[in-house]
Protein backbone atom coordinates (compact mmCIF):
# COMPACT_ATOMS: atom_id res chain seq x y z
CA UNK A 1 0.00 0.00 0.00
CA UNK A 2 1.14 3.63 -0.35
CA UNK A 3 2.59 5.66 2.06
CA UNK A 4 1.65 8.68 3.30
CA UNK A 5 3.05 11.64 5.43
CA UNK A 6 0.82 11.20 8.47
CA UNK A 7 1.41 9.83 11.58
CA UNK A 8 -0.87 6.19 12.41
CA UNK A 9 -1.78 7.82 15.42
CA UNK A 10 -3.48 11.04 13.67
CA UNK A 11 -5.34 8.53 11.33
CA UNK A 12 -6.49 6.81 13.99
CA UNK A 13 -8.00 9.14 15.60
CA UNK A 14 -9.81 10.64 12.71
CA UNK A 15 -11.29 7.40 11.79
CA UNK A 16 -12.23 6.72 15.26
CA UNK A 17 -14.18 10.31 15.20
CA UNK A 18 -15.69 9.45 12.48
CA UNK A 19 -17.11 5.99 13.81
CA UNK A 20 -17.93 7.69 16.46
CA UNK A 21 -20.91 9.24 14.41
CA UNK A 22 -22.33 6.28 13.13
CA UNK A 23 -26.10 5.44 14.63
CA UNK A 24 -27.61 2.59 15.67
CA UNK A 25 -29.54 1.77 12.63
CA UNK A 26 -26.95 2.97 9.92
CA UNK A 27 -26.04 1.60 6.81
CA UNK A 28 -22.30 2.57 6.03
CA UNK A 29 -19.98 3.10 3.26
CA UNK A 30 -16.53 1.48 4.23
CA UNK A 31 -13.82 3.86 2.42
CA UNK A 32 -10.91 1.87 1.33
CA UNK A 33 -6.95 2.73 2.60
CA UNK A 34 -5.24 2.81 6.08
CA UNK A 35 -7.37 5.83 7.38
CA UNK A 36 -10.96 4.31 6.92
CA UNK A 37 -9.26 0.89 8.04
CA UNK A 38 -9.36 2.96 11.36
CA UNK A 39 -13.06 3.67 11.22
CA UNK A 40 -13.60 0.31 9.98
CA UNK A 41 -12.23 -1.20 13.58
CA UNK A 42 -13.80 1.48 15.78
CA UNK A 43 -17.14 0.81 14.11
CA UNK A 44 -16.51 -3.05 15.29
CA UNK A 45 -15.84 -2.05 18.64
CA UNK A 46 -18.91 0.22 18.99
CA UNK A 47 -22.06 -1.29 20.57
CA UNK A 48 -24.09 0.03 17.87
CA UNK A 49 -25.89 -2.52 14.91
CA UNK A 50 -24.85 -1.22 12.01
CA UNK A 51 -24.45 -2.82 8.23
CA UNK A 52 -21.48 -1.84 6.06
CA UNK A 53 -21.22 -1.04 2.26
CA UNK A 54 -17.51 -2.14 1.31
CA UNK A 55 -15.54 -0.13 -1.57
CA UNK A 56 -12.90 -2.36 -1.96
CA UNK A 57 -11.67 -6.36 -1.38
CA UNK A 58 -9.65 -4.74 1.07
CA UNK A 59 -12.38 -2.97 3.35
CA UNK A 60 -14.60 -6.04 2.82
CA UNK A 61 -12.18 -8.10 4.61
CA UNK A 62 -11.87 -5.62 7.21
CA UNK A 63 -15.68 -5.44 7.77
CA UNK A 64 -15.48 -9.27 8.01
CA UNK A 65 -12.60 -9.20 10.93
CA UNK A 66 -14.24 -6.32 12.92
CA UNK A 67 -17.82 -8.06 12.80
CA UNK A 68 -19.54 -5.78 10.59
CA UNK A 69 -22.00 -7.59 8.90
CA UNK A 70 -22.27 -6.80 4.96
CA UNK A 71 -25.14 -5.34 2.80
CA UNK A 72 -25.37 -4.13 -0.72
CA UNK A 73 -26.66 -0.87 -2.95
CA UNK A 74 -29.18 -3.19 -3.97
CA UNK A 75 -30.69 -3.70 -0.60
CA UNK A 76 -29.91 -0.97 1.05
CA UNK A 77 -28.91 2.87 0.58
CA UNK A 78 -26.19 4.13 2.56
CA UNK A 79 -26.41 6.41 5.67
CA UNK A 80 -23.33 7.72 6.00
CA UNK A 81 -20.30 6.62 4.11
CA UNK A 82 -16.63 6.86 5.93
CA UNK A 83 -13.83 7.53 3.52
CA UNK A 84 -9.91 8.18 3.08
CA UNK A 85 -8.34 10.82 0.63
CA UNK A 86 -5.04 11.13 -0.74
CA UNK A 87 -5.57 14.85 -1.07
CA UNK A 88 -7.74 18.03 0.56
CA UNK A 89 -8.23 21.12 -0.79
CA UNK A 90 -11.41 23.17 -0.03
CA UNK A 91 -14.85 21.23 -1.39
CA UNK A 92 -12.31 18.74 -3.43
CA UNK A 93 -10.46 15.66 -3.12
CA UNK A 94 -7.93 13.06 -5.12
CA UNK A 95 -8.39 9.85 -3.83
CA UNK A 96 -7.64 6.39 -5.46
CA UNK A 97 -4.39 5.67 -4.04
CA UNK A 98 -5.49 2.34 -3.45
CA UNK A 99 -7.29 1.77 -6.60
CA UNK A 100 -10.46 1.85 -5.24
CA UNK A 101 -12.02 5.11 -6.61
CA UNK A 102 -14.63 3.79 -8.91
CA UNK A 103 -16.58 1.80 -6.42
CA UNK A 104 -15.67 4.67 -3.50
CA UNK A 105 -17.06 6.95 -5.49
CA UNK A 106 -20.33 5.52 -6.30
CA UNK A 107 -21.26 4.47 -2.40
CA UNK A 108 -19.47 7.94 -0.99
CA UNK A 109 -21.87 9.40 -3.39
CA UNK A 110 -24.53 7.58 -2.73
CA UNK A 111 -24.39 8.58 1.03
CA UNK A 112 -26.47 10.84 2.44
CA UNK A 113 -23.38 12.45 4.41
CA UNK A 114 -19.95 11.80 3.41
CA UNK A 115 -17.29 11.72 6.12
CA UNK A 116 -13.45 11.97 5.05
CA UNK A 117 -10.98 11.11 7.73
CA UNK A 118 -7.37 12.09 6.99
CA UNK A 119 -3.99 13.29 8.83
CA UNK A 120 -2.48 16.76 8.31
CA UNK A 121 -0.18 15.83 5.47
CA UNK A 122 -3.26 15.24 3.61
CA UNK A 123 -4.56 18.74 3.06
CA UNK A 124 -3.41 21.74 0.75
CA UNK A 125 -4.55 24.43 -0.66
CA UNK A 126 -4.62 23.43 -3.89
CA UNK A 127 -4.81 20.18 -5.37
CA UNK A 128 -1.46 19.21 -7.11
CA UNK A 129 -0.88 15.34 -6.83
CA UNK A 130 -1.67 13.19 -9.92
CA UNK A 131 -5.07 11.96 -10.18
CA UNK A 132 -5.57 8.52 -10.58
CA UNK A 133 -7.29 7.36 -13.79
CA UNK A 134 -9.13 4.00 -13.98
CA UNK A 135 -9.37 2.65 -17.18
CA UNK A 136 -10.35 -0.24 -19.69
CA UNK A 137 -7.56 -1.85 -20.35
CA UNK A 138 -7.72 -1.65 -24.21
CA UNK A 139 -8.48 1.87 -24.05
CA UNK A 140 -5.38 2.70 -21.80
CA UNK A 141 -3.40 4.41 -25.05
CA UNK A 142 -6.15 6.50 -26.25
CA UNK A 143 -7.23 7.78 -22.68
CA UNK A 144 -3.63 8.61 -22.04
CA UNK A 145 -3.44 10.72 -25.64
CA UNK A 146 -6.46 12.75 -24.23
CA UNK A 147 -5.46 13.35 -20.47
CA UNK A 148 -1.85 14.47 -22.50
CA UNK A 149 -4.42 17.08 -24.89
CA UNK A 150 -5.59 18.45 -21.17
CA UNK A 151 -2.50 19.25 -19.76
CA UNK A 152 -1.47 15.82 -18.03
CA UNK A 153 1.31 13.54 -18.05
CA UNK A 154 -0.24 9.77 -17.35
CA UNK A 155 1.92 6.97 -15.94
CA UNK A 156 0.26 3.33 -16.18
CA UNK A 157 0.78 2.74 -12.13
CA UNK A 158 2.52 -0.31 -12.04
CA UNK A 159 2.40 -3.15 -9.55
CA UNK A 160 4.21 -4.32 -6.23
CA UNK A 161 5.13 -8.03 -6.36
CA UNK A 162 3.25 -8.65 -9.76
CA UNK A 163 5.02 -8.12 -12.84
CA UNK A 164 2.99 -5.08 -14.89
CA UNK A 165 0.35 -3.23 -13.76
CA UNK A 166 -1.98 -2.90 -11.10
CA UNK A 167 -5.05 -3.96 -12.29
CA UNK A 168 -8.38 -2.71 -9.96
CA UNK A 169 -10.92 -5.28 -8.05
CA UNK A 170 -12.94 -4.46 -11.05
CA UNK A 171 -10.75 -5.36 -13.85
CA UNK A 172 -9.34 -1.79 -14.78
CA UNK A 173 -5.93 -0.35 -15.08
CA UNK A 174 -5.02 2.96 -13.06
CA UNK A 175 -3.18 5.79 -14.74
CA UNK A 176 -1.40 8.36 -12.57
CA UNK A 177 -2.24 11.81 -14.18
CA UNK A 178 0.56 14.62 -13.24
CA UNK A 179 -1.86 18.08 -13.92
CA UNK A 180 0.34 20.11 -11.85
CA UNK A 181 -1.71 22.73 -9.62
CA UNK A 182 -5.51 22.04 -10.36
CA UNK A 183 -7.34 25.18 -10.46
CA UNK A 184 -10.33 24.38 -11.15
CA UNK A 185 -11.19 20.72 -10.54
CA UNK A 186 -14.75 20.66 -11.08
CA UNK A 187 -14.24 21.49 -14.97
CA UNK A 188 -11.28 19.01 -14.74
CA UNK A 189 -13.48 16.08 -13.30
CA UNK A 190 -15.87 16.80 -16.23
CA UNK A 191 -14.08 16.72 -18.86
CA UNK A 192 -12.13 13.47 -17.64
CA UNK A 193 -15.87 11.89 -17.09
CA UNK A 194 -15.98 12.59 -20.67
CA UNK A 195 -13.31 10.79 -21.96
CA UNK A 196 -14.33 7.30 -23.68
CA UNK A 197 -12.70 4.83 -22.02
CA UNK A 198 -12.67 6.07 -18.43
CA UNK A 199 -14.53 3.88 -16.00
CA UNK A 200 -13.75 6.51 -13.25
CA UNK A 201 -11.25 9.24 -12.23
CA UNK A 202 -9.72 10.66 -8.41
CA UNK A 203 -11.35 13.22 -8.46
CA UNK A 204 -14.34 13.97 -5.79
CA UNK A 205 -15.30 17.69 -6.22
CA UNK A 206 -18.27 18.60 -3.69
CA UNK A 207 -19.29 15.41 -2.27
CA UNK A 208 -17.56 15.28 1.57
CA UNK A 209 -19.59 16.94 3.65
CA UNK A 210 -17.24 16.85 6.67
CA UNK A 211 -13.22 16.07 6.93
CA UNK A 212 -11.90 14.80 10.18
CA UNK A 213 -8.80 15.72 10.15
CA UNK A 214 -6.82 13.69 13.38
CA UNK A 215 -3.69 15.66 14.48
CA UNK A 216 -1.21 14.93 17.27
CA UNK A 217 -3.92 15.68 20.34
CA UNK A 218 -7.05 15.72 18.81
CA UNK A 219 -9.53 15.83 15.85
CA UNK A 220 -10.16 18.97 13.84
CA UNK A 221 -12.95 19.43 11.86
CA UNK A 222 -13.26 21.04 8.48
CA UNK A 223 -16.32 21.47 6.77
CA UNK A 224 -15.63 22.51 3.17
C1 LIG B 1 -8.16 4.17 -2.07
O1 LIG B 1 -8.14 3.98 -3.43
C2 LIG B 1 -7.95 5.61 -1.75
O2 LIG B 1 -8.92 6.44 -2.30
C3 LIG B 1 -7.79 5.84 -0.26
O3 LIG B 1 -9.02 6.12 0.35
C4 LIG B 1 -6.86 6.97 -0.11
O4 LIG B 1 -5.70 6.65 -0.85
C5 LIG B 1 -6.48 7.24 1.34
O5 LIG B 1 -5.74 6.18 1.87
P1 LIG B 1 -4.91 6.33 3.21
O6 LIG B 1 -5.89 6.62 4.29
O7 LIG B 1 -4.22 5.00 3.37
O8 LIG B 1 -3.93 7.44 3.00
Amino acid sequence: MKQSGGSDAQKRRAGEAAADEVEDGDVVGLGTGSTAAHAIRALGERPVDVEGVPTSFESRQRAVEAGIPLTTLEEASVDVAIDGADQVAGGALVKGGGAAHAREKYVDASADRFVVVADPSKEADVLDVPVPVAVLPDARTVVAERVVALGGEPVLRDAERKDGPVVTDDGSLVLDCDFGDIEAPGSLAASLSGIPGVVEHGLFVDLADVVYVGTGDGVRTVTP
